[in-house]
């Protein structure tokens, strides 16, 4: 079964079709939502609202491990998760979609690891390539099945939130390499690995990162791109569903 996460703009997914919902606890605590199952393509799917359903959890106070833990629970063997991002550099174009290959994680105070768990053993896991290869590459293929232009390479960066970022703090980014800004790649990415699952993201960008625009950063303006980038994010997932059911 593969799991996704879906983030702002992908809270509800009224395509799929729906078989049950889980109502799981973790020792880590409850994960955002119920988890829906959920078929799309073919392919099962154990879908997840990480900012909860309706919208209401911030990025710092997603409970990201108990959102990985249950999903493994569920028999998730891989994970694609969406993020809605600030574009930088390359990535600056609104509803630009990447599947990005590397991640700075600038977050700090979160909950970002198993191994403080008496049952769990210290794990100093491999992250120099935190995205899974394999998924990653199969998402480009989908892309491709259905001609929709992706970056295939993008270095994320992970900022605290919830507030938007500084121009300085972007124009750092940028020297760092970063190419996209969001608030929930980390630990997501991180906690997956601990736990041996390949995960996968596709980041949709909402905005021009911070001062890089004339205009300011607005909520009404990042809903407008994200009603019409969700479209595609949609038609990805389903051309990936469809490739991975062998349909
Ligand atoms: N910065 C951080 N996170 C974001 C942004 C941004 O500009 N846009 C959407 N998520």
């Amino acid at each position: 079964m593969l799991g996704l996460i879906g983030g702002s703009g992908l809270t509800q997914f009224p395509e799929l079709k729906v078989m049950h919902e889980k109502t799981l606890t973790t020792p880590y605590g409850d994960p955002s939502a119920a988890i829906v199952i959920a078929e799309l393509a073919g392919q099962e799917l154990a879908f997840l609202a990480r900012h909860g359903s309706p919208h209401v959890i911030a990025p710092h106070q997603v409970n990201y491990r108990a959102n990985i833990w249950a999903l493994k629970e569920l028999g998730v063997k891989e994970i694609v998760a969406i993020n809605a991002v600030g574009g930088i550099c390359v990535a600056q174009d609104t509803a630009v979609i990447s599947v990005p290959d590397q991640i700075i994680d600038y977050t700090y105070g979160r909950e970002m690891t198993f191994c403080d768990h008496p049952e769990i053993d210290l794990l100093h896991i491999d992250f120099s390539q935190p995205y899974d290869e394999n998924l990653r590459q199969h998402l480009i293929e989908a892309a491709e099945t259905v001609q929709l232009p992706i970056l295939k390479q993008a270095v994320h960066g992970v900022t605290q939130g919830p507030r938007l970022e500084t121009a300085a703090e972007i124009q750092r980014m940028a020297r760092d390499g970063c190419d996209i800004v969001g608030m929930t790649g980390m630990p997501e990415a991180a906690l997956a690995r601990e736990l041996d699952l390949p995960f996968a993201c596709i980041a949709i960008v909402v905005n021009k990162a911070a001062g890089l625009s004339d205009h300011p950063i607005t909520l009404e303006d990042i809903h407008k791109v994200l009603d019409d980038g969700i479209i595609d994010i949609k038609k990805l997932l389903k051309a990936f569903c469809l490739l991975k059911s062998g349909l």
